[in-house]
């Protein structure tokens, strides 16, 4: 069967996806599949061989023409963190051409994509969150207000982006405006949430050989003052799989986590990020393209439960395809 890997994107994370990309490729069961990586940018959609050359992809049918021979594709395996792969759009598009995809669909993407509208959806199934402001571009920015609301330290985030692209944490309320600055740099949204002192974990949810299944949780100790992009790509954090978390907990959030996946009716990967205080998980965000770099947390997981990349990829195949 031929395989679209889909890489890259529009978004700041085009890197981290381009590294997802080729490990999926890498790790592609040959023996069942036939892997085509797809470069998915702004200026060009191409297929990208092994000699590094591009062939245009026509998007009328998402098929390539090599050497005068027509491919088109069985189904897609997305690794395009953030926009257009992980807000809906891709999505969308392969399900309008009735191509099998790997991620979730169009809605869940959008929604989970948007941290503000996940977490209110979610809220209602008890599920707890940080005290949270909202901002969007053209807003008055009354810092008081924010500071009164949400408390200092705080979290100036946008509201729609991924790999803590854009993210401050700030300490005082002058510090809020450059923050905002920074933040809509990324998106034209954002949200402004309580800083939660606590254990930061990740929880991995995924649809394994049709059952929905929890992965041995990752604990986050950051060497930096958060989950920042240094820490998450560059070492600058500890991740500890499982979490040193008592069982009870790793309990209650993997039920939380699943509880999420199971309302929102969600496919293929999804990895949850959660902070407990006070033994209550408040959960930050979902991502539903997450990293699958070999350091990225989801291999870890995987690996900590005995699943191979090889079967981890195959199986998210073998899910779209049914
Ligand atoms: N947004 C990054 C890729 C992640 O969630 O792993
Ligand atoms: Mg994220």
């Amino acid at each position: 069967k031929n395989i679209a890997i889909i890489m890259g994107g529009y978004s700041s994370e085009y890197k981290i996806s381009l590294i997802s990309g080729n490990v999926v490729y890498q790790f592609l069961d040959k023996t069942k599949y036939s892997g085509f990586r797809i470069h998915i940018f702004k200026e060009k959609w191409v297929f990208v061989d092994d000699n590094e050359t591009e062939v245009p992809i026509d998007k009328n049918d998402f098929s390539v023409t090599v050497n005068g021979t027509k491919i088109t594709f069985d189904a897609v395996f997305n690794a395009i963190h953030g926009t257009p792969g992980e807000d809906g759009l891709m999505q969308a598009y392969f399900e309008l051409l009735q191509i099998p995809q790997t991620s979730c669909d169009y809605y869940q993407a959008a929604l989970t994509f948007n941290k503000r509208d996940l977490l209110s959806v979610l809220k209602p199934y008890g599920i707890k969150t940080a005290t949270s402001y909202y901002l969007n571009k053209g807003d008055s920015i009354d810092t008081k207000e924010i500071a009164a609301k949400v408390g200092m330290p705080c979290f100036v985030k946008p509201n729609k982006s991924g790999s803590s692209f854009g993210i401050s944490k700030v300490k005082t309320e002058a510090e809020l405006p450059i923050a905002i600055e920074v933040a809509y740099k990324e998106d034209n949204e954002i949200i402004i949430e309580s800083f939660l002192d606590g254990t930061e974990v990740s929880v991995g949810v995924i649809n394994y050989q049709g059952k929905i299944t929890v992965l041995p949780i990752t604990e986050i100790v950051s060497e930096n003052d958060f989950f920042d992009y240094e820490a998450k790509y560059l070492g600058k954090s500890q991740e500890i799989t499982p979490a040193r978390i008592s069982d009870e907990m790793t309990e209650k959030v993997g039920v939380i986590a699943k509880r999420a996946y199971e309302v929102l009716k969600m496919k293929g990967f999804s990895r949850s990020e959660f902070i407990i205080v006070d033994g209550e998980p408040h959960m930050l965000e979902m991502n539903t393209i997450p990293g699958l770099t070999t350091e990225s947390l989801i291999p870890q997981q995987a690996k900590a439960a005995g699943i191979s990349l090889e079967d981890l990829f195959t199986n998210a195949i073998e899910l779209a395809l049914t």
